[in-house]
């Protein structure tokens, strides 16, 4: 495969469709100052999450695996007035990275950030009355994704949208090794939403600047 004529057609497209943008490339910029990984989104797949996010006209978006936020701002970015995040991340340390990242972006007063590991935080949401969320976005560690869907069911309703990142992970989910949590993760996941009844879903295969790997789009029945 011509991984760079992916890369070079990923750069045309966010050329076309992406504008250059401070807050975000602040937060890319801040992301690795941090010496975090760079595992983000790309800029293209954040706009797409940002139009999933709008065609479902969602007030309430829940992101599990928040990093330094870039896909938290997209995701943010497509709410109305009164519209409200919540994204769960395990990590203090990318949480913070994440919070400045939301406050330089003008968004700090519509996306929380909840440190902890999602598996603790979404009982805690449940009990707060949270919910039901109109999107929510998996994108936190793969070999939870199968319980993350089960959460992700419980918390949103009909017509709601539950988007994975990462389902594919260089055609890993084939046949995943004996290690690979991730790509075992995935498989199950995929399996998992396929199975279920209270979703109509597919995944799409993704190719450009972040490698080969793919997105999963479920609605709620
Ligand atoms: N959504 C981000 C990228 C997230 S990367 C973006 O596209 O911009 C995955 C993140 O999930 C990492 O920051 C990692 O620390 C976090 N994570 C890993 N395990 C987790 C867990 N159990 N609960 C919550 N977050 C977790
Ligand atoms: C990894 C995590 C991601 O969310 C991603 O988009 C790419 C890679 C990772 O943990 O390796
Ligand atoms: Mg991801």
């Amino acid at each position: 495969m011509d991984t760079n004529l992916f890369a070079a057609i990923d750069a045309y497209i966010d050329g076309l469709f992406v504008p250059a943008d401070p807050a975000l490339e602040g937060a890319l910029a801040a992301a690795a100052e941090a010496g975090l990984p760079e595992i983000q989104v790309s800029p293209g797949q954040g706009k797409l999450l940002y139009l999933l996010a709008k065609l479902r006209g969602a007030r309430r978006i829940l992101e599990l695996g928040t990093l330094a936020g870039y896909s938290t701002i997209w995701l943010a970015r497509a709410l109305p007035e009164g519209g409200r995040l919540v994204t769960l991340e395990h990590s203090p340390a990318h949480a913070a990275v994440a919070r400045r990242n939301l406050e330089r972006a003008g968004l700090g007063d519509r996306a929380e950030v909840i440190v902890g590991a999602a598996l603790e935080s979404l009982p805690q949401l449940e009990a707060r009355g949270e919910g039901p969320f109109d999107m929510v976005f998996i994108d936190a560690d793969k070999g939870n994704y199968t319980a993350y869907l089960e959460w992700s069911l419980r918390l949103t309703g009909p017509g709601s949208l539950i988007i994975a990142d990462n389902v594919v992970r260089q055609g890993k989910v084939l046949s995943p090794e004996a290690d690979d949590a991730s790509a075992a993760g995935a498989r199950a996941f995929n399996a998992a939403l396929a199975a279920e009844p209270r979703v109509e879903a597919i995944v799409v295969q993704q190719i450009g600047a972040k490698g080969h790997d793919g997105m999963a789009v479920a609605l709620v029945r």
